[in-house]
């Protein structure tokens, strides 16, 4: 029997199953094929892609038809602001910075203020407002372009939202959001309009530049259930249904499977960690594929499939040569875990310290990227 795991929007659960994804969600797998058609327009292959992070889509062939005839395509992303940004929410923006490089897009981004709100507890609106504009010094940190890159919290871009998103709404029924997000009839009404409001960055810049605009979504593959929803309704009302590129999950430090998560501390690393603090975590919390002792280890040699330290890396390090010396290292057991943790400890203390300075530096920019109405 098949483990069982859970994708929603909300929540991920378990061990997941990608190849099992792409059949029940019904997307198209990243094959050789895209991945050469993407190379000629970019020249190399981003390692996200080449690893299969980036592993299944939506109508990227089509956005790459319309692309090849000319017809540009905007970029759209987002994050909901429920806490600080961890590493695993950079996964996708980090790729999103290289198409706005590669195919010189515009990029959208939204901060999901109200939904964080709806969706929470104990979240206050002014407390998820204020996130938004924390975690939009992380999108900044990333080096998207000035005058390419426009990041909005829905609540202080909420005329122009608004109208779109009522367009949405009056064409979605209950029905939908009970099968789509498994929502029932004790949620709140507000939970059952939000996916409206995220549909609308997917055609906005549509409706203002009066002509349709292809849009891509690169996203994490739990937020696909919005996007199923939103191509559906917005091809009803004329315009084109948006592309979409979908990563695998981060895993939690903790590992070995499932996705990180910002409510359990020890199993994420936040992008405002201090680099002794994340040292500190990652020696006593990530999971080794190690050997109980080390005449074992250097004898069967450690197990890199199932090592964060070694999946980490995989999505950190660019450098294909290094990755694969570490992964050939450590199976063969000339690398011990603890060395493998080492490695991992100083990649991400280069990566957080530059990070963190782009970070500071980016409040001051902010009126530079953000819209409001
Ligand atoms: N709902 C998303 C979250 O909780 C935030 C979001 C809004 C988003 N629009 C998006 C994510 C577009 C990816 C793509 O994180």
């Amino acid at each position: 029997m098949p483990k069982e795991f859970t994708v929603t929007p909300w929540k991920v659960e378990g061990e997941v199953d990608y190849n099992r994804l792409i059949k029940d969600f019904g997307t198209e797998s990243v094959d050789e094929k895209l991945l050469q058609r993407i190379k000629k327009h970019t020249g190399e292959l981003h390692y996200m892609l080449k690893r299969k992070i980036f592993f299944s889509h939506r109508d990227f062939s089509w956005l790459l038809d319309e692309y090849e005839k000319g017809n540009k395509f905007y970029l759209y992303t987002g994050r909901g602001p429920s806490g600080n940004t961890h590493l695993g929410h950079l996964v996708p923006w980090i790729f999103t910075k290289w198409l706005q490089d590669k195919f010189d897009a515009e990029l959208w981004f939204q901060l999901t203020d109200d939904e964080k709100f709806m969706f929470s507890e104990k979240l206050e609106l002014s407390e998820t407002n204020r996130l938004a504009y924390e975690n939009a010094l992380d999108v900044i940190a990333l080096g998207f372009r000035k005058g390419k890159t426009k990041i909005f919290a829905d609540t202080d871009y909420a005329k122009t939202l608004y109208r779109q998103a009522i367009r949405v709404a009056k064409r979605l029924t209950v029905s939908t959001t009970k099968a789509v997000f498994g929502l029932t009839d004790s949620d709140s009404v507000g939970k059952h309009f939000f996916t409206s409001v995220q549909s609308v960055p997917a055609f906005l810049p549509s409706v203002l530049a009066g002509r349709n605009i292809p849009c891509l979504i690169p996203h994490a593959i739990d937020q696909d259930s919005h996007f199923r929803v939103t191509r559906d309704i917005v091809h009803k009302l004329g315009y084109y249904k948006p592309a979409a590129i979908h990563c695998v999950f981060l895993p939690p430090l903790t590992g070995p499977g499932g996705k990180m998560s910002a409510s359990v501390a020890e199993t994420a690393v936040y992008t405002t960690d201090a680099p002794e603090d994340v040292a500190k975590k990652i020696r006593k919390y990530a999971f080794s594929g190690g050997r109980d002792t080390i005449e074992e280890h250097r004898k069967k040699g450690g197990n890199p499939d199932i090592d964060v330290s070694y999946q980490w890396l995989r999505f950190f390090e660019e450098d294909d040569k290094k990755l694969e010396k570490i992964y050939h290292d450590y199976k063969g057991g000339k690398l011990l875990s603890g060395e493998l943790k080492e490695i991992l400890i100083e990649k991400l203390a280069k990566f957080l310290r530059k990070h963190q300075e782009n970070r500071e530096k980016a409040r001051k920019e902010l009126d530079k990227f953000v819209i409001k109405d």
